[in-house]
């Protein structure tokens, strides 16, 4: 196995006074799409938020790349190569998709490079392209996903962490984000995804977790998750 992108030592951290997380790891290799799922409350959310510095850990490590960025700003995490789409599908509502994108490439100081990357995108999506000059809060939600994920892909991150990227989404759209997914990992991205959509998100994933009451309670590779009884029975009502 390569080694690891991107590894949480028991990380412990919470909110006030209060632990959320008690003792979390987690990691990914790279090339690999890894699916965190559990119950609401779980800690999931809280889990990258402490990855990526919105969060400092009160105890644990978090190295990635091979360099240690525990309670390390996140816009200095972004700059490491570690990009984030948050949960809610939020972009700027009154910019144009462009905007938007651009928006996303705020560290990259070259023209060509913030040139090239937007071409990466819009071969992804290429609904971006053709919305290109319209207001992001205009789209419906599987577009304003689109807008997301493709901003989180302007500065060509090494991983990206997913926030329930399905959620709150039609039908059709959640087949297409999925496919997305699977999309960005054959053009050589790095994946980490919260998911409510527990079968979805496991049948994508090299490697899968579950996380129960702010602890790991399960891994494995996604398929053999997806045949566990127990997460056939609390995840995907089997
Ligand atoms: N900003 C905050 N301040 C205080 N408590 C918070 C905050 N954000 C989350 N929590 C609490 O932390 C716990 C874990 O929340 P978290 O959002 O990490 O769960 P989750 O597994 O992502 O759940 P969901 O599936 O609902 O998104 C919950 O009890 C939640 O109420
Ligand atoms: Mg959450």
């Amino acid at each position: 196995m390569n080694a690891q992108l991107l590894t949480a030592y028991e990380i412990t951290a919470g909110y006030g006074a209060m632990d959320i997380l008690h003792g979390v790891s987690l990691s990914v290799h790279p090339g690999e799409i890894v699916s965190i799922i559990g119950p609401n409350g779980a800690g999931k959310s809280t889990a990258f938020k402490a990855m990526i510095g919105v969060l400092k850990p009160r105890n644990g490590r978090v190295v990635f790349n091979g360099e240690e960025i525990t309670g390390l700003r996140p816009d200095l995490v972004l700059r490491r190569g570690l990009a984030y789409v948050p949960q809610g599908r939020i972009v700027f509502p009154l910019m144009t998709v462009l905007e938007n994108l651009e928006m996303g490439a705020y560290t990259v100081t070259d023209a060509r490079e913030v040139a090239a990357a937007l071409e990466r995108v819009y071969a992804l999506f290429p609904i971006l392209a053709e919305r290109r000059k319209q207001k992001a809060g205009t789209m419906s939600g599987g577009e304003q996903q689109m807008v997301a994920i493709g901003r989180a892909l302007m500065t060509k991150p090494r991983l990206i962490l997913l926030d329930e990227p399905s959620l709150g989404l039609s039908p059709k759209f959640v087949t297409l984000i999925f496919d997305k997914l699977i999309e960005m990992k054959r053009a050589g991205f790095t994946l980490m995804i919260v998911e409510q959509n527990a079968a979805r998100a496991l049948a994508i994933a090299d490697r899968g977790y579950v996380l129960e009451l702010g602890r790991n309670r399960l891994e494995g590779a996604g398929t053999a998750l997806l045949a566990d009884p127990e997460v056939k029975r609390l995840y995907l009502g089997g």
